[in-house]
């Protein structure tokens, strides 16, 4: 059973300062994402999929702009399962699935979604699993919906710009940590681990994803754009830029 995390908005907050440490232009990508759900939903009742949700970032932006969507989240993180559980209650369906094995898309409530949105995730998985997820998510996706991937992206044209731009934002970074201005990814899984509630589901956490973190593989946007041609999408291009991110889409 998930356990009832009473600050769960404090521990929000605190994850978004963490995160946009590390892209500070994250709503203005996370509104371009639902501006293309806006684009091409039919009904005021949108069926999202936030795929890899972690604490429910993308879940809780849709359901603010668009207030009967019906979402579903999916991450396998049980200490962000329960904040996002918290947070969002039963305004959205929330799953543990594990998106590196293809029979994720079981766990779900639902055949058909208009939309499937994933930020700062995929580079969770290696290359021959995303191309394959490209393919389960357009299964998914009704004719007409459209899937976003926004993750670390270079563009393949700026090699040392890139270089120049990252190495910019780690210094930004670096003096922000430093001075207490918002804690590290290390840093807040530290302070989770602090917590009573969440210290189980940390120690849960440490078994799944012994590393702490990501392998890291960030292949240029246009590596996804080629992925995502290849698994049927009809029109695929870039939705949003900031530096070495980068917001593809994809619709069916
Ligand atoms: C940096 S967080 C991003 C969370 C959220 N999208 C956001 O932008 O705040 C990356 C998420 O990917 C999830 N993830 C990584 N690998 C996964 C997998 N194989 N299956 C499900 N979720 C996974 C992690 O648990 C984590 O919640």
């Amino acid at each position: 059973m998930t356990p009832y995390i009473a600050d769960a908005d404090a521990w929000q907050e605190s994850w978004d300062r963490q995160q946009e440490a590390y892209l500070p232009d994250r709503e203005h990508r996370f509104t371009a994402m639902l501006d293309a759900v806006d684009a091409v939903r039919e009904t005021a009742s949108p069926r999202l999929l936030d795929l890899a949700g972690g604490t429910g970032t993308i879940s809780l932006r849709a359901l603010r702009r668009f207030p009967d969507a019906e979402v579903t989240l999916v991450d396998l993180d049980p200490a962000l399962l329960a904040l996002a559980t918290a947070s969002l209650g039963d305004r959205a369906t929330i799953v543990s699935a594990d998106l590196s094995r293809p029979d994720w898309p079981t766990a779900l409530p639902h055949r058909r979604y208009d939309a499937v949105l994933t930020a700062t995730a995929l580079h969770w998985l290696p290359a021959e699993r995303l191309s394959t997820l490209y393919t389960e998510i357009r299964d998914l996706l009704r004719p007409g919906g459209l899937f976003v991937n926004a993750d670390h992206m270079p563009d393949d044209d700026l090699p040392e710009l890139t270089k120049r731009l990252l190495a910019r934002a780690a210094q930004h970074r670096t003096a922000r940590h430093a001075a207490g201005a918002t804690l590290s990814w290390a840093q807040w899984w530290d302070q989770a681990a602090q917590d009573p509630t969440l210290r189980p589901l940390v120690e849960q956490r440490h078994a799944i994803y012994p590393s702490g973190h990501s392998p890291e593989w960030t292949p240029p946007a246009s590596w996804h754009l080629t992925a995502l041609k290849d698994a049927g999408f009809t029109e695929v291009g870039t939705l949003w830029r900031g530096a070495a991110d980068a917001a593809v889409v994809a619709v069916l």
